[in-house]
């Protein structure tokens, strides 16, 4: 073999030594056939497979076309993209939005332009959340800054460190996620505001799993602030808007700037047509779904009360995202396995997506979830 597939292989075969090999689920069964219990997903409203989604995808093709043809600053920029975006920003009770292809792509590339030094004039001092996201750390690295981490949700933690920098003249920025994908737990997101607004900092939320799920309206855990011009709230359309792709929610100016700074905007096609339409749909159907809401969280509590009556650990969960904190990759693979052989499908998380000795299984409830659902999965957990 060639010496770099070799070294390649040896990679592999270390991660399967270590019980962290991954690999492609079987694909999910088609529309109308009968499906497992699944709590692997992130579809929480249950919109994914809507048939206002998927007809509002068609319509928007067949008006804008399958594909968006170019960036948006060359072809790609139609009225739809522009629609959603003034929608996003009325909604969030920013000036202006931004929309990319994915979640992942909209951190990198905002987060990037955002610490970018050249423009700064200095080195930004970054402030993150232990546990943010991958595509936040991959903004950072791919600005060169370095990330001055703060415990998980400790703003005691956050205050002293800014306190420790601030007489420092670099620009200041927060990196936090409103609802922690992995923990399901919650940032107090007016206190980030409050601590950011006192030191000077611009404050960078990631709603990705509050979007459609948290807020009067379900617009996010931020819905509920009045947002300052120098926080940029970001979220998706994957997850319970139930298609694909990533925005940002934030000024007029820093809109400008990331059409002219943020390159994964600048130099990628614009979201096809077809996702944006279903995104949009979504985004409009959410204020009428407060009974799911409700009722998704209802259950998310049930789920949490029901695991530690079985000794199990849900974590410090507060939210739809509910882990079942195994420990090890081992256990957390069998478990995972055995429920899979009782047609319970859960994803099991391992380092070095959450942090070492915090294997868990991640159950994600829907909206289409039942009560007897949560009583089948809390009885086949009991059964392990
Ligand atoms: C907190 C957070 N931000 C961003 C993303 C990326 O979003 P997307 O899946 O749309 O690329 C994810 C994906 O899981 C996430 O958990």
């Amino acid at each position: 073999m060639n010496d770099i597939l070799q070294r390649y292989a040896a990679a592999l075969e270390s991660l399967a030594g270590k019980g962290l090999l991954r690999s492609l689920p079987a694909p999910a069964p088609e529309a109308g056939r009968a499906a497992p219990l699944d709590f692997s997903g992130n579809d929480y409203m249950g919109l994914a497979k809507r048939p206002e989604l998927v007809d509002a995808a068609l319509q928007a093709g067949r008006a804008y076309g399958a594909g968006s043809t170019g960036s948006r600053l060359l072809s790609g920029n139609t009225p739809l993209h522009q629609a959603f975006e003034a929608r996003i920003a009325a909604d969030k009770g920013t000036e202006a939005a931004l929309i990319f292809s994915s979640g992942y792509q909209t951190n990198a590339a905002c987060i990037a332009a955002l610490l970018d030094k050249m423009a700064l004039g200095s080195e930004p001092l970054v402030f993150a959340d232990k546990l943010n996201h991958s595509s936040m750390h991959l903004g950072c690295a791919l600005a060169g800054a370095k990330q001055t981490r703060f415990r998980h949700l400790d703003l005691n933690h956050l205050q002293a460190l800014l306190e420790k920098h601030a007489n420092e003249p670099r620009p200041k920025v927060i990196l936090s996620e409103s609802v922690f994908g992995m923990d399901g737990d919650r940032a107090d997101v007016a206190a980030l505001q409050t601590l950011a607004r006192r030191f000077g900092a611009l404050l960078y939320i990631d709603e990705a799993h509050a979007t459609g799920v948290f807020g009067p309206r379900g617009y996010g855990l931020c819905e509920a602030i009045d947002l300052d011009p120098a926080t940029v709230v970001m979220g998706t359309m994957s997850k319970a808007l139930g298609a694909s792709g990533g925005y940002v929610a934030c000024s007029r100016l820093v809109r400008d700037y990331l059409i002219n700074k943020a390159g994964g905007f600048i130099f990628s096609t614009a979201p096809s047509p077809l996702v944006v339409g279903a995104g949009l749909r979504a985004w409009e159907l959410l204020p009428g779904l407060d009974a799911e809401r409700k009722g998704l969280l209802a259950r998310a509590e049930a789920l949490r009360q029901g695991l530690l009556k079985l000794g199990l650990d849900p974590g410090s969960s507060s939210s739809h995202i509910v882990p079942v904190i195994l420990v090890t990759p081992e256990r957390t693979v069998a478990t995972k396995e055995r429920l899979a052989a009782q047609g319970i499908i859960v994803s099991a998380v391992r380092p070095p997506t959450v942090p070492q000795g915090a294997s868990r299984l991640r159950l994600g409830l829907s909206a289409t979830h039942t009560d007897a659902d949560i009583a089948r999965l809390l009885e086949a957990l009991g059964s392990l």
